[in-house]
């Protein structure tokens, strides 16, 4: 936690949004011990209490909390830290006096040496203290921290012997939760299973984390293997399978920041998406960017945060962030319709994925490249931008093969060859839905699909390339120069252009 530093540096209004409140303020308590601050923890119903000397002083009033900080400190009054627990609920609602109040006590405590920390489960400061108040980040614990926790449990379950590989997998199916819910989850494995159940545990997280609205754990299931063409992806994807391992970051290799993948609707971008965890061999977080903007207005910024603290204490693993033009979609006219927060939360969001040092590796996919911001695409914040285009004849056939395999049939029961011929212009997808078509016919009729089958539901399906053969070509246009090629339809000899600063454009 960098909280250290910010006391150090002197600032006097700091906030910690966690809902975490003990271990919070077991950490709280040993920084301020470390930095010879005297710590005193407020709230509505205990008082004031000196976290050292366990003084209580009733203080039903915040305000009277604050007037702490007017007093200067000298040699033998140490400077203050002064822990204010909930007091968005004050903020909540708007109290001109408590405002005013906060803020006179924030001038004084910086020249008196002392510091406010708010900590709650959520932050939505009033414009009056967004310039006030620093928030910390607050890290989710490490597997250090939830070892403690398993041990406790494991003791108080009486079982016998665990075994050092249950253990650690427990540790890292955990990875990911706060420490109650970690508890919470090896509690649950104990009751189900009599045992320490890593598989139990892992369930219970991804549904903790679907619970929050923002990241899914995905199960992935699916390998380059189920990709049809998209040989250039699937190469540079192969190039980087060994970069997470410790093997890797002992040589000095970065790990790999992440992909952009742009193109039509169909044509398996999400599908590599989860291809690449399975490939990766990482757990797989698929994020809801929407969702991050779409709450309530100055939440944006605690889910940002929240969820990179997730991705974070779960790395290594993979972030998907399917259709990201949806949630950032906002943050072009954002000046006008939040005050800023979109571009702000944007702009946080950027600057993470270009320092990250934590291997999280982003996996983005979009639609329509018009409605993301141009800096998104600026050099350095993925290692690469392909653009996937409509499936050439060979990748077709490619397809007709998984998806016919998909299914359960024998891909050379079928004239595959003749197949990919007669779909010019199909996506992936729309190949999968004419054989899912193909199925239902032959399913009624009491017999296996036949290639009739197969035409027949091809004739009466329109491709969606047809409908807007003019975006198409737009897309191109801008991919060009700007993306690699995720297929290779037309083989190059030597090895296509990095992408270019669109800024430039
Ligand atoms: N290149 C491909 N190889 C194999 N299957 C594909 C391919 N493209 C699409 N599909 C099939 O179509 C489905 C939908 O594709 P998806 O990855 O969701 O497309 P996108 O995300 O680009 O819109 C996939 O789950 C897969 O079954
Ligand atoms: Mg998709």
């Amino acid at each position: 936690m960098n909280l250290t530093t910010y006391l150090q540096a002197g600032y006097p209004g700091l906030a910690i949004v966690s809902s975490e409140e003990a271990r919070v303020e077991a950490e709280v308590a040993a920084v301020c011990a470390d930095l010879e601050r005297k710590l005193l923890a407020w709230s509505s119903t205990e008082g004031l209490v000196d976290t050292q000397e366990g003084r209580v002083t009733p203080c039903p009033d915040p305000l009277d909390a604050l007037e702490l900080l007017d007093t200067p400190f000298h040699t033998d009054t140490p400077r203050l830290v002064v822990l204010l627990r909930d007091l968005q609920l004050y903020l909540d609602q708007n109290d001109p006096q408590l405002l005013r109040r906060l803020k006179d006590s924030l001038r004084l405590a910086k020249g008196n040496g002392h510091t406010v920390l708010l900590l709650g489960c959520r932050l939505k400061l009033p414009p009056e203290l967004k310039h006030e108040i620093t928030v910390v980040d607050y890290q989710l614990p490490s597997p250090e921290e939830l070892q403690v926790v398993l041990d406790g449990i494991i003791q108080s379950a009486e079982l016998k012997r665990v075994s050092r590989e249950l253990h650690e997998s427990a540790l890292q199916s955990a990875l990911g939760l706060t420490t109650t819910e970690a508890e919470n989850a090896f509690a649950l494995s104990i009751i189900e299973s009599k045992d320490i159940d890593p598989i139990i545990i892992a369930r219970e997280k991804a549904n903790t984390l679907k619970r929050s609205g923002l990241l899914e754990v995905i199960p992935a299931t699916t390998g380059l293997g189920d990709i049809g063409g998209l040989l250039n992806l699937k190469e540079w994807l192969q190039g980087r399978i060994g970069a997470f391992h410790t093997r890797a970051v002992e040589y000095g290799l970065p790990a790999p920041k992440g992909l952009l993948i742009v193109g039509l609707p169909g044509t398996g971008k999400s599908l590599t998406a989860k291809a690449t965890a399975g490939a990766f061999g990482l757990p797989l977080l698929r994020l809801d960017m929407g969702r991050v903007f779409g709450g309530v207005v100055g939440q944006s910024e605690a889910n940002l945060r929240s969820v990179i603290a997730t991705a974070e204490a779960i790395a290594p693993c993979v972030l998907w962030i399917d259709e990201i033009e949806k949630g950032f979609s906002g943050s072009k006219s954002s000046g006008s319709t939040d005050g800023g927060t979109s571009s702000r939360v944007f702009g946080s969001f950027l600057s993470w994925m270009q320092e990250k040092d934590k291997p999280v590796f982003v996996v983005a996919t979009a639609n329509d490249v018009a409605q993301l911001p141009p800096e998104f695409l600026r050099k350095g914040r993925f290692d690469e931008m392909f653009f996937v285009d409509l499936p050439g004849e060979a990748e077709r056939r490619q397809i007709w093969e998984i998806v016919i395999r998909r299914y359960g049939r024998t891909p050379a029961d079928f004239d595959c060859t003749a197949l990919a011929k007669a779909c010019e212009q199909f996506t992936g997808a729309e190949i999968e839905a004419v054989f899912i078509d193909a199925l239902h016919e032959a399913f009624a009729a009491e017999r296996e699909p036949t290639e009739q089958d197969i035409t027949a539901a091809m004739a009466h399906t329109v491709p969606l390339a047809k409908l807007m053969d003019g975006r198409i070509e737009a897309l191109r246009q801008w991919a060009k120069g700007r993306t690699r090629e995720a297929g290779n339809t037309t083989p190059s000899r030597s090895r296509p252009a990095r992408h270019i600063d669109p800024g430039a454009n």
